[in-house]
């Protein structure tokens, strides 16, 4: 039995890397493939969560940024930037600091959840806030990156970010022994779902799988400009890693949705926590508001007859619920401490 090696170890051939470059690696990656047995009973389908929130900093972006920073690493970049809403910063902090690089990010003022901003503190990063959303604060991270090229932009604009973020369909597809018939996953700039699809595509042109799903991108109804089919100027809703108004990936995000007779849906803000809160409380599974709105379209889509019963489906749940403590309390009964002796506890378990 040998360890998990990190994503670019495990997958090695299958990315376009020189064979000398070290991984600069937080052994990211080979997360649980769970078998989601409530959504199951719900659909009729066979549900299953790929939970991206196991990942080293708590979302599917370390996938990117081992890629990335090893990238930066040996293109002798001195610095990293990027724009984000929370994940990719806590996320290129760490790898940044891996890889011995400085780095800083720009995030929309006031519009990041606390946990997120917890980690960008601890690990290190120059944290910069932007008065604006994320969609300004990518225009200036592209804007100063093209000036000091001796700063690397580590957005999934960078082509190395997609090739690390397209193994996770590798290890859906490792683990179904097949691709899935749909795949369903929350969309905001738009890079995981055209890494998805590439990494679908990719095994599929090698006679690994043989076939490729249906792509179902999710997005907030206050943030849709994939749904709504345009930029969307004050993007709002209170799943903050998908607040985005102009996707930097939109045409690929349309040819995954085009290519795999897929879809784009939108989902309330009180779909989203419906989801939110049904996939702790019936999955065992505790990730954050954007991740449960592609739990929200799937039901949605499910109820409407978009997909029909017996079909496997994997859902992405992109990022951990630790990230967002304030959404998690919120909406929730206050919590009340109980008297520590035994009959009272056995009462409050219903024994006594
Ligand atoms: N889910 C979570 C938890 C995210 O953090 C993001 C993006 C997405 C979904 C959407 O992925 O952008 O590839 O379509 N977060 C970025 C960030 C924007 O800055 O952390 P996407």
């Amino acid at each position: 039995h040998t360890p998990w090696p990190g994503l670019i170890d495990a997958y090695r051939d299958r990315l376009h890397i020189p064979a000398d470059w070290q991984a600069v690696t937080l052994f990211e990656g080979g997360t649980p493939l769970v078998p989601a047995h409530h959504l199951s009973e719900l659909t009729g389908c066979e549900v299953y969560l790929k939970v991206e929130g196991a990942n080293p900093t708590g979302s599917f972006k370390d996938r990117g940024m081992t890629m990335a920073m090893t990238d930066a690493k040996y293109n002798g970049k001195k610095a990293v930037l990027c724009a984000s809403t929370g994940n990719t910063s806590a996320s290129a902090a760490a790898y940044a600091t891996r890889a011995g690089l400085h780095c800083a990010v720009l995030i929309p003022s006031g519009k990041i959840a606390m946990g997120k901003l917890a980690q960008a503190v601890m690990l290190g990063a120059k944290i910069i806030q932007v008065d604006g959303n994320f969609d300004d604060c990518l225009e200036l991270a592209r804007k100063v990156t093209s000036e000091f090229p001796e700063v690397g932009l580590v957005n999934s604009v960078n082509p190395a970010r997609i090739e690390g973020q397209k193994t996770a369909a590798f290890e859906i597809a490792d683990a179904l022994g097949k691709a899935p018939d749909v795949h369903v996953l929350p969309v905001g700039n738009a890079g995981n779902i055209t890494a998805y699809w590439k990494g679908y595509g990719e095994y599929y042109a090698d006679g690994v799988t043989t076939s490729r799903p249906r792509m179902l991108g999710v997005q907030a109804a206050g943030a849709a400009p994939l749904v709504n089919g345009a930029p969307v100027s004050n993007p709002e809703t209170i799943a903050t890693a998908i607040r985005i108004g102009a996707p930097a990936s939109w045409n690929q995000a349309v040819a995954a949705k085009e290519e795999s007779g897929g879809a784009f849906r939108a989902a309330t803000d009180d779909e989203i926590l419906a989801a939110y809160r049904l996939v702790a409380a019936k999955e065992g599974v505790f990730v954050e508001p954007a991740s449960a709105a592609s739990v929200a379209g799937l039901l949605a889509a499910r109820a409407e007859g978009w997909l029909d019963a017996g079909l496997t489906v994997v859902c992405t749940v992109t990022g951990n619920g630790l990230k967002d403590p304030d959404n998690a309390l919120k909406g929730m009964p206050e919590v009340k401490p109980i008297a520590v002796d035994p009959v009272a506890v056995a009462h409050e378990l219903e024994l006594a």
